[in-house]
């Protein structure tokens, strides 16, 4: 579904490309549905753009130093070597944003020593709301972009269950805060899709 999305946004947007972010520790720990997706999606891994998350999906500011971080950002590495998923885009994602901003120092260390990253982004900085006015940053050479949201989150699964009901979303869509967002921004960074992270 993800492949077909893509080639039918193409059509539109040149080159478009999903950027993927994976916590490798939990390759093959869901259904056998599940796990046949992750098969699939690892069968497609040149189609893609992928981006590190963290091994264990674990916020980095819980880590105690910067040599338990680097242990855990090495575990992902080594599960992205061995799937032949790209090591050298330079970007990452931090669960939760944990870390970008206020900034945990070890894990820009640790990101630059383990996957030479040089973006990541935060919704945070300087505050999460107003939306509009969030800024971006550069910290220790690594470019801090603004992050923007739509609030999709990945628990709702169903458009009835949407918090608020559908009524909500459909009127951030039509002339609401994301009609605005896409309209007024030439440049999007959108969130990643892992647990309680934004679509
Ligand atoms: C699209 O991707 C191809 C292959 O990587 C590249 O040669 C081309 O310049 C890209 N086009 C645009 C508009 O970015
Ligand atoms: C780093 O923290 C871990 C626990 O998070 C601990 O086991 C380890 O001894 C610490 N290492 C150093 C060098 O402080």
């Amino acid at each position: 579904a993800l492949l077909d999305t893509q080639n039918l946004l193409r059509a539109q947007i040149t080159n478009f490309t999903f950027n993927l972010g994976f916590s490798g520790k939990f390759y093959h720990t869901g259904t056998q549905e599940e796990d046949e997706g992750d098969d699939c999606l690892l069968g497609s891994v040149d189609e893609f753009w992928w981006f590190p998350h963290m091994w264990s999906h674990m916020q980095p500011h819980l880590f105690h130093n910067e040599s338990s971080l680097v242990e855990q950002m090495f575990l992902n590495k080594k599960f992205a070597l061995e799937h032949g998923i790209p090591t050298d885009m330079g970007y990452a994602v931090a669960p939760h944003h944990s870390g970008v901003y206020p900034v945990h120092v070890q894990l820009y260390e640790a990101w630059k020593k383990v996957w030479n990253i040089k973006i990541t982004s935060t919704e945070e900085y300087p505050h999460l709301k107003p939306a509009r006015y969030r800024r971006g940053f550069i910290h220790k050479n690594i470019m801090v972009l603004p992050r923007q949201t739509c609030g999709l989150f990945t628990h709702t699964i169903f458009y009835k269950d949407y918090p608020g009901g559908p009524k909500e979303l459909d009127k951030s869509i039509q002339g609401g805060e994301l009609f605005f967002t896409v309209v007024l921004n030439p440049v999007s960074t959108w969130s990643d899709s892992s647990n309680n992270d934004e679509k």
